[in-house]
């Protein structure tokens, strides 16, 4: 059988092939498998901080990409075949750094982009950009003569389909961290922003989020869609939209919620898992996710059959803790550096990642931040030493072996956080200061 032109490119490459000469021998056909034609890509593309090998983008019937130069849509950092880029290498990790600075915000010329591509021939990985957030889209593969077709297939697919949503878990083994007081008012934060919020209750044990916002539970609806293999339960049946009028004007906002489902709580965790795959709820959410901006998960404290489906269902999972729980931020390094490579391992896509760590509702003296530190200093150096885990970038994402920043998102402790159960409304609509702690944590990851 003759070999598809993208396969004999990669064959005619040298071992040792430049950068140019994979430019030259191995770009085009790797646009072309891509869906791009030459008028739609090009290289050496100023982004606004600093310049990528190539920006890409298809043409519309007035505006060709070559000649505007302007609105990318994917960009592709190239390397030599003499650069390492295989998983946990540092030239690996510095051209992840690099991707990420053509995707940030300082890239101007870049707003417009969704995705980003590292490869040098031999390896490649695709990241999604959501607003702010750069994830990893697939694993950074291995590319042989033998498997490239199919990679190069699923990264056109992906970059074809680009869903809406960006879900996020929020998750620590740890009870009591404010999981579910963040999942709420995060999703308040983001509505009252303009985007399109879903939230899950998926502790039904505890029904927080759904009690705290005076909602009734679902009695089996969700159960009966995330048991229902065939899809013949519509999710949207279980959505009940949240309704608040807007503090500032006379807008109605509205995020839509998930509540708790009885049967979910009634039925036994060996039942349920024999019933229900962790990664269906992951399967079910599909449907929605080009109908919201952002979906969030309110995970139990355990690692169970619920945070377990939630962080598998996840693009993120952002991991409240509190500066003086020991066991807090012991628990977000387990979660970091053990559950969810595990789930990573079980989904082989890149994902989910974990977001850096945030202090939630705690006053935090200058001497109590030094003893915060200590701890983690300490957490950081054992779990390399034992396990060989960076846990560094998810712990302080500021530090640099030049400017040593040790700082953490804190979202303070505030009365009217707290309070706001009683009156089933969220804090962040009914009070200005505790809008701007949720928003500022909205901007910290997600919202540029
Ligand atoms: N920033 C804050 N300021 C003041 N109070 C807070 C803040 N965040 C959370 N709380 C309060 O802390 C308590 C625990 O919060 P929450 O129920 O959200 O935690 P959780 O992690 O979901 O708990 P569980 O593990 O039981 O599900 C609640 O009473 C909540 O009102
Ligand atoms: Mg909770």
């Amino acid at each position: 059988m003759n070999n598809h032109p993208l396969q004999e490119a990669l064959l005619a490459l040298p071992d040792n092939a430049l950068e140019s000469i994979i430019s030259s021998i191995f770009m085009p056909s790797l646009f072309k498998a891509l869906g791009f034609e030459p008028v739609e890509y090009i290289p050496q593309y100023f982004t606004g901080n600093g310049t990528v090998d190539y920006a890409a983008r298809h043409n519309t019937p007035n505006d060709i990409f070559v000649q505007t130069k302007s609105n990318p849509h994917l960009l592709i950092e190239l390397k030599s075949r003499n650069i390492n880029l295989s998983d946990g290498s540092t030239q690996y990790n510095s051209t992840i750094k690099q991707i990420q600075n053509y995707l940030g915000a300082d890239a101007k010329n870049c707003q417009s982009v969704e995705w980003g591509i590292i490869t040098n021939s031999k390896n490649i990985q695709l990241f999604r950009r959501h607003g702010k957030l750069i994830y990893p889209a697939t694993l950074n593969i291995e590319i042989t003569a033998s498997n490239i077709l199919e990679v190069v297939t699923d990264i056109k697919q992906k970059i074809e389909n680009p869903q809406r949503s960006l879900t996020v878990a929020v998750y620590n083994n740890k009870g009591g961290v404010g999981k579910t007081t963040t999942t709420i008012n995060l999703a308040a934060a983001l509505t009252w922003m303009d985007k399109k919020v879903l939230i899950i209750d998926f502790d039904p044990n505890q029904r927080d989020l759904t009690n705290s916002l005076g909602i009734k539970n679902l009695t089996e609806i969700f159960y009966n869609c995330l048991e229902d293999k065939e899809n013949r339960v519509d999710i949207s049946t279980a959505i009940i939209p949240f309704k608040a009028k807007s503090p500032k004007s006379s807008k109605q906002l509205i995020f839509d919620v998930i509540p708790a489902d009885n049967k979910l709580f009634d039925t036994d965790e060996s039942k349920l898992r024999q019933e229900i795959k962790i990664n269906r709820l992951r399967q079910v959410l599909v449907g929605l996710k080009n109908q919201y901006d952002y979906i969030l998960i309110d995970a139990p404290p355990n690692w169970r059959f619920f945070s377990q489906s939630a962080v598998c269902a996840a693009d993120v999972v952002l991991i409240p803790t509190k500066h003086n729980s020991m066991s807090s931020l012991e628990n977000a390094a387990i979660t970091i550096s053990q559950f969810i490579p595990e789930i990573q391992e079980y989904r082989k896509d890149g994902s989910p990642i974990a977001l850096p760590i945030f202090f939630n509702g705690e006053k935090i003296t200058e001497a109590a931040k030094i003893v915060a530190q200590k701890e983690l200093d300490n957490i950081i150096n054992r779990f390399k030493h034992d396990h060989n885990f960076n846990l560094l970038p998810y712990i302080y994402p500021r530090y640099t072996p030049a400017a040593k920043k040790r700082d953490i998102f804190e979202l303070p402790s505030y009365a009217s956080i707290a309070g706001a159960v009683f009156s089933r409304t969220p804090a962040a609509y009914k009070d200005k200061t505790a809008y701007d702690y949720y928003k500022n944590l909205a901007k910290e990851h997600f919202v540029l």
